[in-house]
C-alpha cells in the first residue's frame, strides 16, 4: 500500500500551479466520444481518474497520446459502445459515457458506477431525464442498457440540479432532434466548460452556469483544442493547507470566484486574499481564529467537495464553527482520523462540529475516500511531529503531482510503499 510520510509544522509558503478540474476533464473526455478528427486538450490533470476515463476510451475504440498534461482524442474509429464492468467500477464519472454514447451510437451498455463512498450517489435522475429525451432503458443485473433510435429534444426540469444528470443530459440531448430545455440544472463552472467544448466542436448550447440550459441539437461535432478551466477544489485544498500552516500562497491558474464561498470564510478569520493577474495570492500573516457556520449547496454555495479539507483546517485555526452536509450523508469518514490526531470534533447526524483550535499531533492515518484523504494531508502539515497517511489511491484520484507540488511549496512530504 502505497503512503504518504508527512513531517508536519512547517509553513507552506510560494507559488502553486494549478492543474485543470478534474470535474471538467472527465466529462469533457466522456464528450470526446461524440466528436470526429482529433481532440487536443491542455491542462489535463496527471490523475488516476482520468488514467480510468482513458482506459474506456481505448476499450471502445478511441486513440489516445498523452504528453504530460496535454491529450490528443481522436474518436473517430470507435467501434464499441459497452463498457467494461471493471472498467465503469473505477469511478463515477464513466457515468456520462451513457449520455455520449448514446448521442454517437444510438445506444450505450453500462453499469452501476464506481466512486468514493461517501454516499448513495444512485443515477435516477440520469435515467429519468434519458428516458424524457427518448431512450429506453432496460436494467439486467449487471448491467444497464440504454437505446434510443431517435433522441428527441424536450422539455426536462430536474427534481435536484445534479452535477453529474446536468452533463449527462446536455451530451445526450446534443445529438436530439431539436431543441431541449433542462431547467434547475445544476450551475458549476465545470458544466460550462463542457458548454464551451461542445460550442467548439460545433454544438450549440447556451445557458450553462445558470439554472437553465438549452441545447440545439443535431449538430455535426468535430474535434477540437480545448484547455481544460482550472480545479477550484484543487486551488481550495492549497489555499487550506498554506493558511492551515501559517504560510503564503499565490494559486496560479484560477479566478476568486469558483473560489468565493471559501474565501469568505476565511476572510473572517482576517487571512488576506486577493485577486491578482493570472492567480490569487493568500497570506496569513496577523489572522485570528475562523468561528463559522458552514452549510455545503450545489454551486455557487459552500462546495462538499471543500467539506473536509475546511473541516481539517479549522481542528487547528478555528473555534466553535459547524458544517452542515447537505448533499452525501456519508462524508464524514476523515473526522475520527483527525481525533487520533487530537482534534476537537464531533460528529452529529448531518453534521460536524469543531471546538476550539487544538495542536494536532503526527499520527498513523488512512484515507477512506478522495477529499476526506485530502484533509488528512492538510492535517498532517499542520501537525507537530510525523505523519503517516495510509491509502494514497484514494488521493491521486483527484490531485495531480501532490507531493512534487507540496514540496515546491517547501512542505516535507515524501511518497512510498
Ligand atoms: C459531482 C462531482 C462531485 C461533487 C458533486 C457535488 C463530478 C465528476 N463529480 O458529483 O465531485 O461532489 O458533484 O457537487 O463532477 N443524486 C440523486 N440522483 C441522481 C443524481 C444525484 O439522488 O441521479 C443526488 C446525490 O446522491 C447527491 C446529490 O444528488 O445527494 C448531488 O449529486 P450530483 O450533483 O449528481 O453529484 P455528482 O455528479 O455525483
Amino acid at each position: 500500500m502505497e503512503k504518504y510520510h508527512i513531517e508536519g509544522g512547517v509553513p507552506l509558503r510560494g507559488e502553486v500551479d494549478i492543474s485543470g478540474a478534474k470535474n471538467a476533464a472527465l466529462p469533457i473526455l466522456a464528450a470526446s466520444v461524440m466528436t470526429k478528427g482529433e481532440n487536443c486538450f491542455t491542462c489535463c490533470p496527471e490523475i488516476s481518474d482520468v488514467d480510468s476515463m482513458v482506459r474506456i476510451l481505448e476499450a471502445l475504440g478511441c486513440s489516445i497520446r498523452r504528453d504530460g498534461e496535454t491529450m490528443a482524442v481522436d474518436a473517430t474509429g470507435l467501434s464499441d459502445w459497452r463498457i467494461p464492468d471493471h472498467l465503469m467500477k473505477e469511478m463515477r464519472s464513466s457515468v456520462f459515457l451513457a449520455g455520449s454514447l448514446l448521442a454517437r451510437c444510438g445506444e450505450a451498455v453500462i453499469s452501476n458506477p464506481g466512486g468514493c463512498n461517501i454516499g448513495k450517489r444512485p443515477i435516477d435522475i440520469h435515467i429519468k431525464g434519458l428516458k424524457a429525451l427518448g431512450a429506453v432503458v432496460e436494467r439486467h443485473t449487471d448491467s444497464i442498457v440504454l437505446k434510443a433510435d431517435k433522441l428527441k429534444g424536450t422539455h426536462i426540469r430536474l427534481d435536484y440540479p445534479s452535477v453529474g444528470a446536468t452533463e449527462n443530459l446536455l451530451l445526450a440531448a446534443t445529438a436530439a432532434q431539436g431543441t431541449t430545455i433542462i431547467e434547475n440544472s445544476a450551475r458549476e463552472p465545470e458544466i460550462t466548460d463542457l458548454q464551451e467544448y461542445i460550442n467548439r466542436c460545433g454544438g450549440r448550447v447556451f445557458g450553462a452556469g445558470t439554472g437553465r440550459i438549452v441545447i440545439e441539437g443535431g449538430m455535426k461535432l468535430a474535434g477540437s483544442d480545448h484547455r481544460i478551466i482550472g480545479d477550484r477544489i484543487e486551488a481550495g485544498s492549497y489555499l487550506l493547507m498554506a493558511m492551515g500552516t501559517g504560510g503564503e500562497v499565490f494559486l496560479r491558474g484560477i479566478k476568486a470566484e469558483p473560489i468565493g464561498s471559501l474565501i469568505e470564510v476565511l476572510e473572517s478569520g482576517g487571512y488576506s486574499i486577493k485577486e491578482d493577474e493570472g492567480g490569487v495570492w493568500a497570506r496569513s500573516k496577523g489572522h485570528g481564529l475562523v468561528s463559522c457556520r458552514v452549510t455545503t449547496k450545489p454551486y455557487p454555495g459552500f462546495p462538499t467537495d471543500l467539506h473536509p479539507q475546511l473541516a481539517a483546517f479549522l481542528t487547528a485555526n478555528g473555534k466553535s464553527s459547524s458544517i452542515e452536509e447537505t448533499i452525501f450523508e456519508n462524508r464524514f469518514n476523515y473526522a475520527k482520523q483527525l481525533v487520533k490526531m487530537g482534534a476537537d470534533i464531533e460528529i452529529l447526524e448531518k453534521k460536524v462540529i469543531i471546538g476550539s483550535n487544538k495542536i494536532l499531533y503526527g499520527e498513523k492515518i488512512t484515507a477512506e475516500d478522495l477529499r476526506g484523504g485530502a484533509a488528512l494531508i492538510i492535517a498532517g502539515l499542520m501537525a507537530t511531529g510525523d505523519t503517516i497517511v495510509q491509502n494514497t489511491r484514494y488521493i491521486k484520484r483527484g490531485y495531480s503531482r501532490l507531493s512534487e507540488k507540496i514540496g515546491l511549496l517547501g512542505g516535507k512530504i515524501r511518497e512510498y510503499e
